[in-house]
């Protein structure tokens, strides 16, 4: 299993941009680009809610043009950003396992060697997330049918506050409930997420629980200052790759920079000329 997970895309309409000045659907081209450019190539993309950014069809129509690009099999769940039926009818053709509720948008994908549940943690009309009964009722199934398989949660909000002053307001607000399903059961070992717009990771028993940066704009981590900063540090997304029994995750930068090179020792250390 080989996955690249980006998120928080926050699509535009056509020739808008975001905040009036990020050029935020030229930039999640880019991103479409260098995905599609990789030399080791995912097995597939997770795209970890946020897709566009003000619930319209105008900018699904993007987001659909856009990530319909990507050479891989996409899997997507929604964020607080996103509406739901305009989210299932724009991008159900790209990700078929969205199925055909827009109240319960969930899937589960047994094609690797670690279980993927995919899950709706978005209430509408709120930024905060919420889990309903249906959702946890559908998790625990899942976990109880499979409890020997490594499995791994994708859902937008985080479960729990990460110290995270601006963020921390709007994270799942019954997260615990989820929680209580890492305690049942041992083989839910990771949670990613989106939402917070940076690289956050933290323990909760035997399961990893991270979230990711965003393709374009980003969320400073601030632990006292509660004011709703953005700002434009570089993005990146995660790769998780299944190495034996080991699930590995590393951090891909999706800013342009120079390299790379072979490192050569003979050019290393050379005997410096003064
Ligand atoms: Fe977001």
């Amino acid at each position: 299993m080989f996955l690249a997970q980006i998120s928080d895309t926050h699509f535009r309409s056509q020739n808008e941009k975001l905040y009036g000045f990020i050029d935020i659907n030229a930039g999640n081209a880019d991103v479409v680009s260098q995905l599609n450019a990789l030399r080791e190539r995912p097995d597939a993309v997770v795209v970890s809610g946020d897709i566009v950014n003000c619930g319209r069809p105008e900018e699904y129509r993007v987001a659909r043009q856009i990530l319909g690009a990507l050479d891989y099999p996409l899997f997507v769940i929604p964020g607080n950003h996103d509406d739901k039926a305009h989210f299932l009818e724009y991008l159900h053709p790209l990700c078929p396992h969205l199925g055909s509720d827009p109240q319960n948008i969930r899937y589960a994908i047994d094609d690797f060697a670690t279980r993927l549940l995919f899950i709706d943690s978005s209430l509408a009309g709120e930024s905060k997330g919420w889990l309903t009964n249906d959702t946890l009722h559908w998790l625990e199934a899942q976990l109880s049918a499979s409890k020997d398989k490594p499995t791994a949660v994708f859902m937008h909000h985080p479960p729990l506050p990460l110290g995270n002053a601006q963020m921390d307001r709007i994270a799942c607000e019954n997260g615990h409930l989820l929680l209580k399903l890492v305690e049942r059961f041992p083989s839910l070992t990771r949670i990613f997420c989106g939402h917070n717009h940076s690289l956050t990771m933290t323990q909760y028993r035997q399961a990893t629980i991270a979230t990711i940066p965003a393709t374009v704009h980003q969320v400073p981590y601030c632990h006292e200052d509660t004011r709703p900063y953005y700002d434009m540090s570089p993005p990146s997304c995660l790769m998780h790759r299944q190495i034996g029994d080991q699930w590995v995750s590393y951090l891909h930068s999706l800013s342009h920079y120079a390299g790379p090179w072979l490192y050569d020792e003979n050019i290393s250390c050379p005997v410096d000329e003064r």
